[in-house]
């Protein structure tokens, strides 16, 4: 019999793209394999966000669709997983009778077991909270990647948020917070070593608070885990491991020993980003965030002093709720006293069940707008300035393929995590997966245009 096949599309964050990676591996592990596009698969799943109000409605709109595709094939399934699973649950099943299977942020172990019963015509929804290791327990992706060569990996370190900023619907769809021991993720990562993995980022809803606590035993630090800093040693020495970055970190746990690690750690990224979400101290404490714009300068001033080239990025809120022309104004200037390099800003979005949802100040909708597109603009300047600075300079390449410009140009990521496009016509032996020292020759808002120097590409592929 022919195997079934599979597509999964991803909304949201790396958490996300993570988790239909494991998703793809275990309907692999099942037999499946993945379908060239959506229009030859027998199964679809489609991993959720509902971090703002537009994410979550993705969903329902996708949906709505997806009544027809199902209609073209008999035996066709759905599934739905991620957040909005999570917090919508089986009422997502009484209200789309085409739906075969709802599964939560927990339960990705499970797909394989939902759909053996979709298929015989038995609808599920498991949203369970699994509170052990065991939710870490899932087979890792294969080292080829389907365009090819793999060199990059993402590595789950902890689960979870027990932060409840006012505005974030995170610690209930993505619940406590629970971290893997650090034998696990060092194991991991010496294995996707030997499989030519040069790249990992460590992943966590706040992959710096790793290991910081063990609710049920009233310890200050998990079993099996150590510091945050620590770990990015551990992982620093493993050979092979060439390039390690960590999102999303948090303010509030960046010790002295962290911003240590990056000038100490040889393959730890000049690049991090930190979520500061507003420069007005009057609405990170309403946000309950547990830093004041004066800490995070500093954060940003100790990452700077540690390594000199490293690049800060950063999200960004506005219109949250009382937030006032003064207020805004300290998240634009905090731009550029923190120097921004990149940010992603949104619209604040209320989210039901939070904090924020019932404050009162609602800033109107064509304020905000206004607010984003100014706080956009300055970005963008921004941003081009610091691409204009690196003219001139040299970049560290690890190629990731074809260029969104088409062509025969090059795309890669530097060290910075900037995006820089090799000029057409690069040298025959640089292709995916290595890593080329190039020289910049130009800047554009989004991106570095780099020329491979002669004798500084190790073809590592
Ligand atoms: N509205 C707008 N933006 C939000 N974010 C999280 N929750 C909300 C919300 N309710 C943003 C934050 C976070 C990023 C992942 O999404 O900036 O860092
Ligand atoms: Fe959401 Fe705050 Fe947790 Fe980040 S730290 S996931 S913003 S609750």
């Amino acid at each position: 019999m022919k195997s079934k096949r599979f597509a999964i599309r991803t909304y949201g964050c790396q958490m996300n793209v993570h988790d239909s990676e494991k998703v793809s591996t275990l309907l692999e592990d099942a037999g499946l394999v993945a379908a060239a596009d959506e229009s030859e698969a027998d199964l679809l799943v489609i991993n959720t966000c509902s971090i703002r109000d537009k994410a979550e409605h993705q969903l329902y709109s996708d949906l709505g669709r997806l009544r027809e595709w199902k209609g073209e094939r008999e035996g066709r399934i759905v599934g739905v997983g991620g957040c909005v699973a999570q917090q919508v649950g089986d009422r997502l099943l009484g209200r789309f009778d085409h739906l075969d299977f709802v599964f939560g942020t927990h339960n990705l172990r499970h797909v394989p077991k939902m759909l053996e019963g979709a298929v015989a015509g038995r609808r599920a929804a498991w949203i369970g909270e699994e509170a052990s290791q065991a939710r870490f327990d899932l087979p890792m992706r294969r080292p080829e990647a389907p365009s090819g060569v793999r060199r990059k990996a993402f590595v789950t370190v902890m689960e979870g948020c027990d932060m409840f900023c006012s505005f974030c619907i995170v610690p209930s769809t993505r619940g406590r917070e629970i971290s893997r021991t650090a034998a696990e993720i060092e194991a991991e990562v010496r294995a996707l070593a030997l499989q030519g993995i040069l790249e990992i980022t460590l992943l966590g809803q706040t992959v710096n608070a790793y290991g910081r606590h063990d609710v049920r035993r009233g310890r200050t630090q998990a079993a099996g885990t150590m510091p945050f800093a620590e770990l990015l040693a551990r992982l620093d020495a493993i050979p092979g491991i060439e390039r390690i970055r960590y999102t999303s970190p948090h303010p509030l746990f960046f010790d002295a020993d962290l911003i240590r690690a990056h000038g100490e750690l040889e393959s730890l990224c000049p690049h991090v980003h930190l979520p500061v979400q507003s420069g007005s101290d009057r609405i990170l404490e309403s946000m309950r965030r547990r830093y004041t714009r004066s800490r995070y300068l500093e954060i940003v001033a100790g990452l700077r002093a540690a390594r000199p080239d490293l690049v800060v990025t950063s999200d960004l809120i506005v219109g949250y709720p009382g937030e006032t022309d003064s207020d805004f104004e300290e998240t634009l200037a905090l731009v550029g006293e923190a120097d921004l390099v990149d940010s992603f800003s949104f619209k604040y979005s209320p989210r039901p069940g939070t904090a924020a949802a019932d404050l009162p100040g609602v800033v109107a909708p064509e304020v905000a707008q206004q607010r984003l597109e100014r706080l956009q603009a300055l970005q963008g300047e921004r941003t081009l300035a610091y691409h204009q600075s690196r003219v001139g300079g040299n970049a560290l390449v690890l190629v990731d393929g074809a260029s969104r410009h088409g062509g025969d140009q090059l795309s890669g990521r530097d060290l910075q995590h900037r995006v820089v496009n090799l000029e057409p016509g690069s040298r025959g032996d640089v292709g995916p997966g290595s890593v080329v020292s190039a020289r910049i020759l130009g800047a554009t808002p989004h991106s570095l245009l780099a020329e491979p120097l002669p004798d500084a590409a190790s073809n590592v592929a």
